[in-house]
């Protein structure tokens, strides 16, 4: 099991400044982090899945600590698989600490191995969310500074 190993996991629809924020922090704690897509049927997104890791490669293309993948099933399953024991998660604002207090002690139940970290992202991201960006962008609003470039151009050629 490689201990300087973790799983970012989200739905990354699409991934923001903020994810980038809570990577690049990881990416000073970590010697490698991956990027997981979760592949989840039920909800509704704008970018496939693909279309997603796509977004997250543009990103990290030149990086070799960032892993960009999707995954499916039980988090916890697919970190031993993937041979991680943490799982890093953002914490943006105290809204955000019940649902990450519940999901952390869940998957400290269905395996002890794995620890959930929690970061901080910068003030300034602290009120973004992928929904608040797709609405703000399909209202014709600048979203420049809210997500790398390559999602801006996503998200403009499927609201324009
Ligand atoms: N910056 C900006 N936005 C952020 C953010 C950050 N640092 N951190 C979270 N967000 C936003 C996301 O953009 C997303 O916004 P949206 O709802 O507008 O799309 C929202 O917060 C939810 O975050 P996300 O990371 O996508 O979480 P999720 O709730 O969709 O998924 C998983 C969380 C994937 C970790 C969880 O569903 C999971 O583990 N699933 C696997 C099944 C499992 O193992 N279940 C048992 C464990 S309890």
């Amino acid at each position: 099991m490689n201990k300087k190993k973790a799983i970012y996991p989200g739905s990354f629809d699409p991934p923001t400044n903020g994810h980038i924020d809570i990577i690049n922090r990881g990416l000073t704690i970590f010697d490698t982090i991956v990027v997981s897509v979760i592949v989840n049927p039920s909800k509704d997104a704008l970018f496939s899945v693909e279309e997603r890791k796509e977004m997250l490669h543009s990103v990290y293309n030149s990086n070799p600590a960032v892993e960009i993948d999707s995954f499916e099933g039980l988090l916890v399953d697919y970190a031993s698989q993937k041979g991680a024991n943490t799982i890093l998660r953002g914490l943006r604002a105290v809204s955000d600490f019940e649902y990450e207090f519940q999901m952390a002690l869940m998957n400290r139940k269905l395996n002890p191995e794995i620890k959930s970290v929690y970061l901080m992202p910068s003030p300034e991201f602290t009120f973004l969310s992928s929904s608040i960006v797709k609405e703000v962008c399909s209202l014709g609003g600048d979203i420049s500074c809210l997500v790398p470039t390559a999602v801006e151009k996503q998200l403009k050629k499927k609201f324009l």
